[in-house]
């Protein structure tokens, strides 16, 4: 997340939860891969209600304790969360098998954290292809990248690309594709899970087709 890009970003975060919302629903499973400062994770958790469950990973120790402040310091109604120190390409290992109904990716930095502790490319291609694979059909997969931070320009351009084959190979559909005004405004995905025609026929997830 750059200075500049800090306004568009925050106004494309209020979008990403405003279409997570819909999709959401008492009891489900929601996923946040990066917990960052634990905005997106306790968004998740009130969306999905005390019946729900949001599984919530951050690389750094110093993210996990942000996103354990800001749980424990809302009173109301929320989810369980399971918060752990993980890197969102072992995703399969902290899922354990379960279906999510949406999973966020906010890349880049920690806000007021460690600023060389970025995402990499490689493992959110990675993060998200099995995150994809774990939704349920019509879930939604929510991606926020951010061009301005080292490498993300790179990692902006992979997600865009990747994004596109997953529409193009029909796994999935796009539901918003947005920019802001510059080449490094940050730039929001988000893609619904569609199971795939072979699947529908055997009756399976677009994750075993
Ligand atoms: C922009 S912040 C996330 C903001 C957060 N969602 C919030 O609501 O406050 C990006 C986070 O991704 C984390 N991160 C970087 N690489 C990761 C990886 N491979 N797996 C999981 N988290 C990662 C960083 O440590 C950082 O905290």
């Amino acid at each position: 997340m750059t200075g500049t890009a800090r306004t568009p970003s925050l106004r494309l975060t209020e979008r990403a939860h405003q279409w997570l919302a819909t999709c959401l629903g008492p009891g489900d499973l929601a996923l946040d891969a990066t917990a960052g400062n634990g905005h997106d994770t306790l968004f998740l958790a009130r969306a999905v209600g005390p019946a729900g469950c949001v599984v919530a990973l951050d690389v750094q120790q110093a993210a996990v304790e942000a996103t354990t402040r800001r749980l424990a310091a809302f009173e109301g109604p929320r989810a369980p969360v399971e918060l752990r120190v993980g890197d969102h390409g072992d995703l399969p290992r902290f899922l354990g098998g379960r279906r999510a109904r949406a999973a966020v990716f906010n890349l880049g930095y920690l806000p007021g954290g460690a600023r060389p502790v970025t995402t990499v490319a490689e493992r959110t291609l990675e993060g998200l292809r099995c995150a994809l694979g774990a939704l349920e059909d019509g879930g939604l997969l929510s991606v926020l990248a951010y061009p301005g931070h080292p490498g993300g320009r790179r990692e902006t351009a992979l997600v865009v690309a990747w994004c596109r084959r997953q529409c193009a190979a029909g796994r999935a559909a796009i539901v918003v594709r947005d920019r802001g005004p510059s080449p490094d405004s940050p730039r929001l995905c988000i893609l619904r899970a569609v199971a795939t025609p072979m699947a529908r026929t055997l009756g399976l997830s677009s994750r075993e087709a």
